[in-house]
């Protein structure tokens, strides 16, 4: 795919801040037609006004991935004003901090109607037309938490290794029909994703503090604190991944972003899984109770 050959639309989930935001204007500046989908009208509004400072091909629209009549009208919006959707990238996501047991079902819920049925969703309302015409690619934000799972952060793991499971079906079924899923595996990149989770942890903060896996959230706080001072990359950075699987003739299923994925995607095809579980436990601090 390539910008300089028309004006390809992308639209992009979660593009009001972070990954998707850098995103959307990196690839607005490329040439491409973004619709830059979000829910907050402040942040949207002030992406608008960058656009239109420096003339990009970018708008935003309102959408929020867990409803499903904004997913379909915003995709509706997109189709009537293009006629079309040559890229769609599921960005949008959020994370909750808590253990397995300590999280409620409400929240494990939450968890899942943004970060995975939310994707499966907008892919649904875009996936058809994109099926007709025989081309189209489907770019999927996981995480390197599709790939191992950090302890108390069992659900965002687990949607995302629903995400790269879901990916792998959509890799197959839209095979026949030319229309290509990528996956992007950023490892610890600073954006509002970890403020918003300090946020959707406060419910849980007397089990933090004083609960029974009390020792488990200091470790695993600091190993997540410790990752992220180390991280050098940025979301420019992961933008121009993101760049490189829409424009690549013949895209990776994967892509990672960051040395830690990188690492544990070969950690994952050397090691097994007892050495790579101790390897887990030592960074995030977990020991044996006397
Ligand atoms: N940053 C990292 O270290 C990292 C690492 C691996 C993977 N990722 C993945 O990258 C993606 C983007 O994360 P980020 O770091 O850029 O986080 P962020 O800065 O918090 O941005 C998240 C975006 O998702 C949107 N969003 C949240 N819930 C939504 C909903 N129900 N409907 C529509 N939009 C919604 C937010 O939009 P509004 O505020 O307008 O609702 C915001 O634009 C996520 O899928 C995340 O899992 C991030």
């Amino acid at each position: 795919m390539n910008a300089e050959r028309g004006t390809e639309t992308i639209l992009i989930t979660g593009a009001s801040d972070g990954l998707g935001r850098a995103a959307a204007l990196l690839l607005a500046e490329r040439g491409y037609r973004v619709f830059a989908a979000g829910r907050s009208a402040e942040k949207r509004a002030q992406l608008d006004t960058l656009a239109k400072e420096k003339r990009l091909p970018l708008e935003t629209l309102e959408m929020d991935v867990s409803d499903d009549r904004s997913v379909e009208r915003a995709v509706a919006v997109v189709h009537q004003k293009t006629g079309q959707i040559d890229v769609l990238i599921n960005n949008a996501g959020l994370a909750y901090f808590a253990t397995v047991e300590d999280m409620n079902m409400e929240d494990w819920r939450r968890q899942f109607e943004t970060n995975f049925f939310g994707v499966v969703r907008v892919t649904r309302a875009a996936l058809g037309k994109m099926r007709e015409r025989r081309s189209g690619r489907i770019i999927m934000i996981s995480s390197v938490s599709g790939l191992v799972t950090p302890p108390a952060q069992g659900a965002y793991s687990v949607s995302k290794h629903a995400m790269e499971g879901l990916s792998n079906a959509l890799r197959h079924e839209l095979y026949p029909f030319r229309v290509k899923t990528i996956l992007i595996e950023p490892g610890y990149i600073v954006t509002n994703i970890q403020q918003t989770a300090v946020e959707l942890a406060q419910p849980y903060q007397e089990k933090i503090q004083k609960g029974a896996y009390a020792k488990v959230y200091r470790g695993c706080w600091a190993g997540a604190n410790r990752s992220r001072a180390k991280s050098k990359t940025t979301p420019e950075d992961c933008a121009r991944v993101i760049l490189r699987a829409i424009e690549a003739p013949k895209p990776k299923a994967r892509y990672a972003v960051t040395p830690l994925t990188t690492a544990i995607q070969w950690a994952k095809r050397l090691l097994p899984d007892s050495a790579l579980d101790a390897l887990i436990r030592r960074r995030y601090g977990v020991k044996r109770e006397e």
